[in-house]
């Protein structure tokens, strides 16, 4: 018994370096913020963590009953034998039993007390800690809030307190969270963004008390708040901070030692701040405006594709509603495209499979993760299933397109934040090898498969058009010129999902097939 209790830390240590390891080597494949189809499993795991540690409150309360219990008979007989002392123990059977309970019972009632309770339970984290979310993972959701927070100009009290983007919804952070947002942000040295969320930290942790074994100490909030205010060269406000936290804390050591180092800065004009990252202005990029959905309407928008259609049987039987967004490049909506049967079998299809999201480098010749781009995909060959050879077959028919050698089907689903910064679809076929079989992206046809609450629109910041996800629709675009040139005019972005679960399906028309017909284009109206 004894030697259990110390060997149980030196297992536990071992046990979690080994999962460090493990977590180590998983690491930059699965990210758990990337795709709201991803983060259902955590809630899951939410409940068998929450079950467990209630199956641990049950073994708990198993031996405090059992200890209660036996205080009561314990007690009994003492308070019996103290009440007539030279009569019970004058009785042999009586003196035989107290030397006995005193030499055995209470050796048994120390190893008792010092077995350890619900090993099991703790142990079970242990295993689970294997499927929860990483330091990474937490890093990559602060960078996601604080996508979301600079894209579309938002207050962090107002975020703090469920107010987003001018809604809002029945949610709030905790001091933990508003904690947590400020330390790793302080940590990617983004001290401007970091300040305000520390001092948010110091405004809940006013208005509410935290539970243990969760809570932190004001002082040491305040000394972060410190801290980065040193940073951002804001010393006299450094010093204030620290200065109300010794009005609590008089004789606090740290806190004397930091207000004595402030005044010294002070006083010889010491500036230790790294030079602060120059912040946006606070004049939004055209990208920003877009994301925002503040781009005047174009003089062109009421215009309307004139459908030819003889080109298709399936048209003539199903004319799709067809907008023109813009000339240049060449870029349709079309409207309920896809019926609410097939949006949920695609994202049936695609959940089990969703892999975090690359992007083609052309310094390496590769596909690679990265930051720019959170969401998960999926990929599925044309004739997959019934579904998909009819989803091509629509694709070519609404489009006129030839897909053979085009790309195949890929779904993604965005989650917290999710992204994708500005890039263009097509290779550039001067510094890409990508292009050599089929020729570069001629068109772009994205499906969207859900309605978005708020953001995740795509935006084109060169021509100051945004479209906002439409559930059941399709925007289609050139990315190549008439000539087969680029167009740089093609820059796109998706904005930050602030609220929903964006789901889009993507189609990369390959120009090849497509020389002798460039449908639609050529006979625009
Ligand atoms: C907001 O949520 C809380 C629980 O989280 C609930 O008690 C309350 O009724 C909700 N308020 C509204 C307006 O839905
Ligand atoms: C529509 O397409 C058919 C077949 O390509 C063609 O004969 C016809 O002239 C077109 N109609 C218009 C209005 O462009
Ligand atoms: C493209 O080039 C990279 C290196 O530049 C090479 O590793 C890769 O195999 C090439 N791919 C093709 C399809 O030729
Ligand atoms: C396309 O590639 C050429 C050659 O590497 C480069 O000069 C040009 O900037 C690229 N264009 C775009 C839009 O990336």
């Amino acid at each position: 018994m004894r030697s259990s209790k110390w060997l149980l830390p030196v297992r536990v240590l071992l046990t979690y370096q080994v999962l460090l390891l493990l977590l180590r080597q998983a690491k930059g494949e699965e990210s758990h913020c990337t795709s709201v189809a991803g983060m259902v499993k955590l809630l899951d795991l939410e409940a068998q963590l929450i079950d467990n540690l209630e199956d641990y409150a049950v073994e708990l309360e198993k031996k405090l009953q059992t200890v209660r219990r036996s205080i009561t008979s314990l007690r009994l007989e003492n308070d019996k034998a103290r009440s007539s002392t030279e009569e019970y123990l004058s009785n042999p059977l009586n003196s035989f039993s107290l030397i006995r309970r005193m030499n055995r019972d209470w050796i048994i009632w120390q190893l008792y007390m010092d077995d350890p309770v619900g090993i099991s339970q703790v142990e079970r984290i242990q295993e689970l800690r294997e499927h929860m979310p990483t330091h990474t993972d937490v890093e990559e959701a602060v960078t996601a809030l604080d996508r979301i927070q600079s894209t579309y100009g938002l207050k962090v009290p107002e975020i703090s307190h469920g107010f987003l983007n001018g809604k809002q919804y029945n949610v709030s952070l905790t001091v933990l969270d508003t904690y947590a947002m400020g330390q790793i942000l302080f940590d990617q040295k983004n001290y401007l963004a970091a300040a305000s969320w520390i001092y948010q930290s110091v405004v809940l942790m006013e208005a509410f008390s935290m539970a243990a074994p969760l809570e932190i100490s004001k002082n040491e909030v305040r000394m972060v708040y410190a801290e980065t205010l040193l940073k951002l060269n804001q010393h006299a406000d450094a010093l204030k901070v620290v200065n109300i936290a010794l009005t609590d804390n008089p004789h606090d050591i740290k806190l004397l030692l930091k207000k004595s180092e402030i005044e010294t800065m002070i006083r010889t004009g010491t500036n230790n701040a790294p030079p602060v990252k120059v912040q946006a202005t606070g004049v939004p990029t055209a990208y920003q405006i877009g994301c925002r959905g503040q781009f005047p309407p174009s003089a062109d928008s009421k215009l309307y594709c004139l459908y030819n259609r003889t080109t298709s049987p399936f048209l003539i039987l199903a004319p799709l509603k067809m907008e023109l967004v813009g000339l240049d490049p060449y870029m349709v909506l079309y409207h309920d495209v896809l019926s609410p049967k097939e949006i949920k079998e695609l994202q049936g299809m695609a959940t089990p499979g969703l892999k975090r999201a690359t992007v083609y480098q052309a310094s390496s010749g590769r596909n690679e993760v990265v930051k720019t781009r959170t969401s998960k995909v999926a990929w599925f060959p044309d004739g997959y299933n019934p579904l998909t050879v009819r989803l091509n077959a629509r694709i070519s028919d609404m489009t006129g397109f030839n897909l053979y050698g085009s790309e195949m089907l890929q779904l993604m689903n965005y989650g917290l934040g999710g992204h994708y910064d500005q890039h263009y679809d097509f290779f550039n076929k001067t510094n890409s090898n990508m292009t050599a079989m089929s020729g570069d992206r001629i068109a772009t046809v994205l499906f969207y498969l859900t309605d978005v609450e708020q953001g995740g629109a795509t935006v084109f910041p060169n021509i100051r058009k945004a479209v906002f996800p439409q559930r059941g629709s399709v925007v289609m675009w050139y990315n190549l010129k008439d000539n087969g040139q680029i167009d740089t005019q093609t820059l796109h972005a998706a904005c930050p999902v602030i609220v929903g679960s964006k789901w889009v399906c993507n189609k990369w028309i390959r120009e090849r097939e497509q020389i002798f017909s460039r449908p639609c284009l050529k006979k625009r109206m």
